[in-house]
């Protein structure tokens, strides 16, 4: 078999053995559904009871019913943005997000504009850091909800989330913060944090795609946004639970949790070996995004002069996949909103190749890419009738 080296794994990562193991027998043996009143619908609340306590115990919030599951990282953002801003409507139509967040956050606060609600999308540094004055200057008396990502999906950067939810509760505002990229990769703790809603998405941390879940902290006052299963959920969130997917996700971020110190380890070093190499055998590029406060997963790379879509292609070919920018919008050319809210010029914003890493990279994978990576940039960089004798 041709060799495949996977680098993508902010856009999703496979499925660990241990998660399958847990899921497996939801399928086909303990199947009932949670809402039924026999012994298989009882067993079918158990399991859902525990992922809901291993995730509590992960993101150490005060009660296991603070956690409620969704259908992924999408639903969980929506239903923060527009639930929360519906169901204080009577205090106030504001919110505040970035202009970097993902777009189950960004499009979800479109939907409250075609609504009548006003939305402030902040702007960011160079590094992509949300400016804590700018957000202060941001604030009115109407604001109902702050939201900002914990970690952004394309380049990384970590925000400043204790600082940016101790301003919003000086003011009497609820804070929301996507995590999705952050679960497993930097610590979460909501009550230290003093986050209000939290969105987590599963197929991030070698889980299963299609589900996920949003923390609401007991008290925040906050609108369905699906109809039709009263029981479940506690009310909150309508459809029978995805039983296999949810006890899959309990264990991927139980796993995660438990190797968060060593994982990280490992992502580091592969991460800074890759920069070395990179380094040592390319030149004229600029990696994007905060220079340390930022995962270890993830590392974007604009190489001056050519595309990263054709960068892109042509790693594939030698087995290697990355992508050019968030999974949602890699099949459009436009460049990244997130590297241009940072004032990275076009030209250069799409010229980037997003990296992230598992802990299964070796340093020899690692070598491959590189190698493949100095002929693919030399290659296009020869063939780019603009850049021809520039590099
Ligand atoms: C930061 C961020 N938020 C939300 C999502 C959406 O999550 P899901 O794919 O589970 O719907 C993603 C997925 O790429 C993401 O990276």
């Amino acid at each position: 078999m041709e060799r495949r080296i996977y680098l993508d794994n902010a856009s999703t990562t496979y499925v660990s053995n241990e998660v399958l193991t847990e899921m497996l027998p939801c399928f086909n043996t303990l199947y009932g559904n949670a809402g039924a009143l026999h012994s298989l619908g009882r067993d079918a609340v158990a399991i859902i009871d525990r992922a809901r306590d291993r995730i509590k115990t992960a993101i150490n919030a005060k009660k296991a019913n603070e956690i409620y599951f969704t259908s992924g990282g999408t639903e969980a953002d929506n239903w923060a943005i527009l639930g929360v801003a519906h169901a204080n409507v009577n205090k106030g139509k504001h919110i505040i997000t970035s202009q970097i967040e993902h777009h189950a956050v960004l499009h979800a606060c479109q939907q409250l504009e075609k609504e009548g609600f006003e939305v402030t999308y902040l702007p960011v540094d160079e590094n992509g850091l949300v400016k804590l004055p700018e957000l202060l200057h941001a604030i009115k008396k109407d604001t109902t909800l702050i939201s900002i990502m914990s970690v952004n999906n394309e380049v990384g950067t970590i925000q400043n989330i204790k600082a940016i939810a101790k301003i919003a509760h000086d003011y009497g505002i609820l804070f929301h913060t996507d995590a999705v990229q952050a679960i497993g990769n930097v610590k979460i703790d909501v009550q230290d944090m003093e986050i209000d809603l939290l969105s987590m998405s599963a197929h991030k941390l070698h889980g299963p795609k299609g589900v996920g879940a949003l923390y609401v902290k007991n008290g925040v006052r906050i609108d369905p946004i699906t109809y039709g299963g009263e029981s479940q959920e506690r009310g909150k969130r309508s459809g029978t639970e995805n039983v296999p997917s949810i006890a899959g996700f309990g264990k991927a971020v139980e796993i995660a949790n438990r190797n968060y110190i060593i994982n990280n380890k490992k992502l580091k070093s592969v991460r800074d070996y890759f920069l070395e190499k990179l380094s040592e055998k390319l030149e004229h590029f600029q990696v994007n995004g905060h220079p340390h406060q930022k995962t270890n997963a993830i590392l974007n790379v604009s190489f001056y002069g050519i595309e990263g879509e054709s960068i892109m292609m042509l790693l594939d070919l030698a087995g290697i996949c990355v992508s050019t920018a968030s999974a949602c919008t890699s099949k459009s050319l436009l460049p990244s909103h997130v590297l241009k809210a940072m004032g990275v010029p076009d030209e250069i914003a799409q010229s980037s190749v997003r990296f992230s890493f598992g802990t299964n990279i070796s340093k020899s994978d690692v070598d491959y890419v590189v190698e493949q990576l100095q002929k693919v940039v030399a290659k296009l960089r020869a063939i780019s009738p603009v850049q021809a004798g520039r590099f």
